[in-house]
Order: structure tokens, then sequence, then C-alpha cells
């Protein structure tokens, strides 16, 4: 939920804005701002409404040469999507952007008397007017005043207009990412803004303060001491950010999965079997727990839903997943046997991240699975199994939920090994099965024109709808989100057996339904559903096994994915599901990569 910049240094400020902002879109992208100062030392400011693109068109304008400014990508939370309420917004001698959300927002006001001078209605003026009002003509010192005021979470770039060259800059939970170069210092939300200037990046620690100037990056506690925060290497370079060639991130990020996978499977192979102790995950874990928690946000929680369909017959524990912003209010069953897993292509969901808060405070060992190194769930974990999927910059989740997946199946694998549920020989036989799904992905990935085709009658259809039993379900779920989130037609998942309780009645002519039916012990029931939906006029998409016995007429197409052991047909029916989405929304001619009203990043509850 919106990004933020700061630079100041030698290079041309303008640009390093706005192309780190156009990074930085993913998070949000209804309006957005810069603010710099100019060759008269004074502070200006350009927003807009929309997208950075109009943003750049508005700073077409600027010919002098820029060293130092901030911008922001928004997503709005309090107050519509207006001109006033875009970032920078400014008080006296405070220009500020934000990421997150003030929530004592309303108390401030009334504290610092602000409500006759406030001009948008963002809880961001608040938090730039009573900053201003702190403000004695020393940032650091007026910063520490101003930070215990705030309940929240935030990230906040500043410039005082009366110390031109400086940007400070300061977090709570929201993330921040900084660097200092030769080409000067540079503060973001996530590392894709920094990449194209360095490698070596810091997690601003939240609670402290940096002091950017062109030659030295500060940080500073809250009694003004200076500290040295740990120096991160990042493994991926600009390429991994940019589409390379492809239409769309989506597009991309689906033909990068079988790397992915690679990446994340490959070096964590012992002798065939999946080994943690790279990871300095310990076997303990796995031993000691009596009952597993799952909990995450959106498609990382359908990840946990498969995971959970082959966890629980196999290790014969209870199993539970919680959608995050659920579980924190469902006073949950957690205690110190249980493991609480927790999954986050960001790791900086703020619902996830409270339910791992909740989950330690209540004695669980955290496990989580995250993508980006160095996130606030990473950190916060007591064991984090990274993901390699590199940076995933649309919208709709596409590798990480195959490698949330892979290396939930390794968790899995191990677990078995460690409770005696499998021999080290089954162990083997099933991280192969694991292996195998990657040609899998890339022979449907290979079939993008088939799927592309099929896709057509479902373009100018309102709903959708997926079905499946056991795992197909849990599968059935992703495939339903992918194409609501990016189509805009509604879609939802139904388990096949449930559909003639109520949603049966929505099944007419040509109603599409994508049935999912690979799981071969429950093969002919799923058929059976398909028959059902057939009989009412559906227009049925099936996805089946080469080898599955398919009746003529069944389905208006059948779509055969590899044959493999069902526990692993999830892998390829991802791809096509992703497919069928990507497709469906191109065809529609939206914006694939950034769909209305969402952000990738979701950092307030
Ligand atoms: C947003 C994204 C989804 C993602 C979810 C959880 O809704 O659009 O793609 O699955 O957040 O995000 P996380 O980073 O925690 O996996």
């Amino acid at each position: 939920m919106c990004g933020i910049i700061g630079y100041t240094g030698p290079l041309a400020a303008k640009n390093v804005l706005l192309n780190g902002l156009s990074q930085l879109e993913y998070r949000g992208y209804d309006s957005a701002g810069i603010a710099f100062f100019g060759a008269d030392q004074k502070v200006h400011v350009l927003k807009t409404v929309g997208k950075v693109a109009r943003l750049r068109d508005l700073c077409a304008g600027i010919q002098e040469e820029i060293h130092c400014g901030i911008g922001h990508t928004r997503w709005a939370t309090h107050g519509g999507v207006t001109a006033e309420n875009a970032h920078p917004h400014q008080a006296g001698r405070v220009t500020m952007i934000h990421n997150g959300i003030i929530e004592n927002y309303h108390q401030l006001t009334a504290d610092f008397e602000l409500e006759e001078k406030l001009i948008s209605q963002t809880d961001t003026e608040v938090a730039a007017r009573v900053l201003d009002a702190l403000y004695d003509g020393d940032p650091l010192a007026s910063l520490r005043r101003f930070q215990p005021l705030l309940k929240g979470s935030y990230s906040f770039c500043i410039l005082f207009s009366d110390h031109p060259g400086e940007i400070y800059a300061l977090r709570n939970v929201s993330p921040l990412v900084a660097a200092y170069t030769h080409s000067g210092s540079i503060v973001a939300s996530d590392l894709t803004a920094l990449i194209p200037y360095t490698k070596k990046y810091v997690v601003v620690p939240e609670d402290r303060v940096v002091k950017m100037t062109p030659y030295r990056m500060a940080f500073y506690d809250e009694n003004g001491h200076e500290i040295q925060p740990e120096i991160l290497e990042v493994n991926w370079d600009t390429d991994a950010a940019m589409k390379n060639g492809f239409p769309h991130f989506m597009l991309k990020e689906i033909h990068e999965q079988p790397d992915a996978m690679k990446n994340t499977i490959l070096p964590r192979l012992t002798r065939g079997l999946p080994d943690f102790s790279e990871d300095g995950i310990p076997d303990q874990i796995f031993a000691d727990c009596s009952q597993i928690r799952i909990v995450a946000c959106g498609t990382a929680m359908h990840a946990g839903m498969v995971a959970r369909a082959i966890m629980e017959p196999l290790l014969r524990i209870p199993v539970l997943v919680s959608v995050a912003s659920e579980f924190r209010y469902e006073d949950p069953l957690v205690d110190s046997r249980t493991l609480a897993i927790v999954i986050s292509q960001s790791g900086e969901t703020i619902d996830t991240l409270a339910a791992l808060r909740l989950s330690k405070k209540l004695g669980a060992s955290v496990l989580s699975v995250v993508n980006v190194k160095g996130s606030t769930i990473a950190r916060e974990s007591d064991y984090v199994l990274y993901t390699h999927a590199g940076p995933e910059i649309a919208v709709a989740s596409t590798k990480a939920y195959s490698v949330q997946l892979a290396a939930l199946y390794m968790i899995i694998c191990r677990m078995a090994l460690v409770r005696g549920k499998m021999t080290e020989q089954d162990g083997c036989a099933f991280m192969s099965d694991l292996l195998d799904v990657i040609p899998a992905m890339e022979s449907m990935i290979q079939r993008k024109e088939e799927i592309r085709q099929l896709v057509r009658p479902l373009v100018d259809k309102p709903d959708a709808f997926f079905i499946g039993r056991n795992l197909d379900y849990a599968f059935s779920l992703e495939g339903a989100l992918k194409l609501k989130e990016i189509s805009y037609i509604h879609a939802d998942a139904y388990a096949a057996g449930e559909l003639k309780h109520g949603t049966i009645a929505l099944i007419a002519d040509q109603v599409p339904v994508v049935a999912l039916a690979t799981q071969d012990r429950i093969f002919s029931k799923t058929i059976s559903n398909v028959r059902e939906v057939k009989a009412r006029g559906a227009y049925v998409i099936l996805i089946a096994k080469e080898s599955a016995a398919v009746d003529e007429g069944l389905a208006d197409v059948c779509i055969r994915i590899p044959d493999l052991h069902d526990r692993f047909t999830v892998f390829p029916i991802a791809v096509v599901l992703q497919l069928i989405a990507y497709y469906a929304s191109l065809l529609k001619g939206l914006d694939v990569d950034q769909p209305r009203n969402l952000a990738k990043s979701v950092t307030v509850e």
C-alpha cells in the first residue's frame, strides 16, 4: 500500500524519483506526487490523481537540475482519490510522504487543534501538521518528540524547508529500505527502487531516524545516538524487476516459475531429501508440535489450504488454516506445542504480521515462508524458509504461489520424516515427484496459445464458477481469485459436492464452470458433479490428467495436464489457472499488472 522514495545526491533526482515510483507503482496507483528542493532552495510540490505516467507528464515542465526530493504513489486509505489527498503533504516547514495509517489521527487533530487548518482528508496531513508544530529547527530532536505521539503503522520521508539537500525518514511496521552509494543516498519502500543503484542495502530499523545527505546516511536511536544497522546484499539484479520483452510482468512471472521452483528446491536437497540445516530450521520444531496453525492472506492463504489438505492426513495431527485478518480476532487455540506456519510473499502484510505476533505471544514456534529477504515477517519469525522467486511485481501473484507450495511440500516431507510418517525411501520418492512438476509446468506454459483460445467464451460472461473436491477444491480457490482480481469477472470456488446445496441455482445456460478433476481417488465423484452442471447448460472447462477417461460431450473443453501423483497436480494446474486469468484480462483490454482497487503489498488492516 503506497510506495515511497527519497533521493539526495549528484544524479538527476527527477529521474531517480520517477523511475523509482514506476518500480513501486504496484504498491498503489491511484495518485502520485513528488516534492523537491529547487534551484531557489525552496521546496516545490507536484502531485496528481492517476498513475505515475501522469505525474511524469506533469514533471516534464521541470527544466532545472534537481538533486534532492521525495516521491509517492498512493493507494487511498484515508480520504478519496483527489489531488488534495495525494502526497506529499505540506505544513509550514514540513513536507511529508507516508505509507501506512496513523490510527490516532483524530486524537492528534484535537490535541493540536488542527481541525480548521486541514486541507485534505488524510491522516498524513495531520502527521505533517503535528510535526510542524513540534519543529524547532532541529529535525532529529523534533522527530524524537514526534515519534512517540504516533499510533499505527508508518514509513515517512520528510523534507524540512530550512535543511535543503537533506531527507529524513523513519518507520514503524511499514517497510523501508535504504542505501548509501557513490551516487548518493536513497530510501524506498522496497528494493526494486534501489537495485538500479546498488545491491547493498539496509532495512531501516523500526523506531529509528535516518538522516540522508548527498554524502552520508546516518541512523539514530531514540536517544539520538548513531547506530550501525546490518548491511544486507540482494541476490537479484535489475533485470529481475524488468519485463524483459514480455508485455506484462504477470506473463513474465508465469514463465519464471520453473526456475523459481528450482531455486527454491535444489539448494535444500541432500541425498534426495529436504535439508533445512542451512536455513537454521531444527527438526525439533517438527517433532515437538501437537498442532499446526497456518496463517496468511490471499494467494498465500490458498497455498496454505493446499498444504493442509496433504498435511493432516499424512501427519495425523490437526492442521488449521486461517485467514490472518480473522485469526487475530478469533481468540485462537494456540499454545507452546503449536507450530505456526506463516506464509507471505512480501513479508509485510500487516494482518499476517499481527497473526505472527499473536502466535508468538501465545507461545507458538513460528516458521515463516517468505519471499522478501529481511522483511518484517522474516525478521520477527523464529525460523524462516525463504522462497527464491525473485521480485514479483504483478499484483496477481503467480510464481510466489508456486514456490510457497514448493517450500510447504518440503516442510511436509521433512516433518513426515521426522515424525516417522515417511521412510527415507518414501521421502526421496516424494521429492522426486516434486521435481517432476517442473517439466510439467514448463509444458503447460508452452501451451499458452491453446489456453488463450479457450478463454474467449469466458470474457463476456459476468460470472464463472470453479469446482473441485479435496485438493482440487483447494486449487480452485486460487483459480477463482486469479480470475476475479484481474478480469473483474465474478468468480467463486466451490467444493464440487457442495454445489447442490445452493450454488447450483446459479448454473444456467452457458455459465462458465471450470471443473478440476485431478484426484484419482475421487475422480468419478467430481465427474458426477460435472454432469450435474452440464445438465443445466453450463459451459464446462474440465481440467483432468492425460490418462483420465473423459466421456465425449462431458465438457465443452478439456485441458489435459501431465499424469502426476495426485498430490502434485497443483503445479501444472496453477499455470493453467493463471493463464486463464491472464488471457481473460488481456482479452478484456484491462490493466493486467495493476488491476483496479488492489495493491501488491497490503500494509494496512
Ligand atoms: C495482496 C496481493 C496478493 C497476496 C496477498 C498476501 O492481496 O495482491 O497477491 O497474495 O496480498 O500478500 P503476501 O505478501 O503476504 O503474500
